[in-house]
């Protein structure tokens, strides 16, 4: 099946390495890809959609044939209004699969025209989440190999540290 455009959707509270490597590996293998960012008001987040939506045009917003968006409601509503053929999720672990199964079945009854694609990020990459990468900004630790600069920045802007680290 030639891809045309998929959906890679997410909270991205905050992007990390492993969202922007799995766009690279993403764009790949389809024409566009739309990089949408979950806005839900009911969901408690660190940053707001705008500016999760702002760090990641940051980062990728660059690349030909990605496209950084919001969205709200149902995945598949989204998916449908802007053509997208396929949802694109990572899996980094087995602790990510039944969530992630769980998911992808639901959104496949919802909308069976459209499959859900997983791919795996670099090994290097595993074990970052954007929980944890917004713990050991909140206890000030090294985010250098977790974000990109652009990220760092916002984090350490919402947690400042002084210099003994607490
Ligand atoms: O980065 P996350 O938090 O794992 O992303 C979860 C996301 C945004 C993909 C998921 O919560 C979602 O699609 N929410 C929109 C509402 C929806 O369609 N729910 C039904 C899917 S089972």
């Amino acid at each position: 099946m030639h891809i045309r455009r998929a959906v890679y959707p997410g909270t991205f509270d905050p992007p990390t390495w492993g969202h922007i490597d799995l766009v690279h590996r993403g764009i790949k293998i389809m024409d566009e890809l739309v990089v949408a960012v979950l806005d839900n008001p009911q969901k408690e987040t660190l940053f707001t959609a705008e500016e999760r939506a702002a760090m990641l045009k940051d980062c990728i917003g660059g690349l030909p044939g990605v496209i950084v968006d919001r969205f709200e409601g149902l995945l598949v509503d989204y998916a449908r209004a802007k053509g997208c053929q396929a949802i694109l999720r990572g899996l980094r672990a087995v602790s990510d699969f039944e969530y992630e199964y769980q998911m992808a079945l639901m959104n496949r009854r919802l909308a069976p025209e459209v499959d859900t694609l997983f791919l795996m990020p670099n090994e290097e990459h595993v074990f970052v989440s954007s929980r944890i990468v917004r713990e050991v900004a909140r206890f000030g630790g090294n985010l250098a190999s977790l974000v990109p600069d652009s990220v760092r920045r916002r984090l350490e802007a919402e947690f400042p540290h002084n210099s003994n680290g607490r």
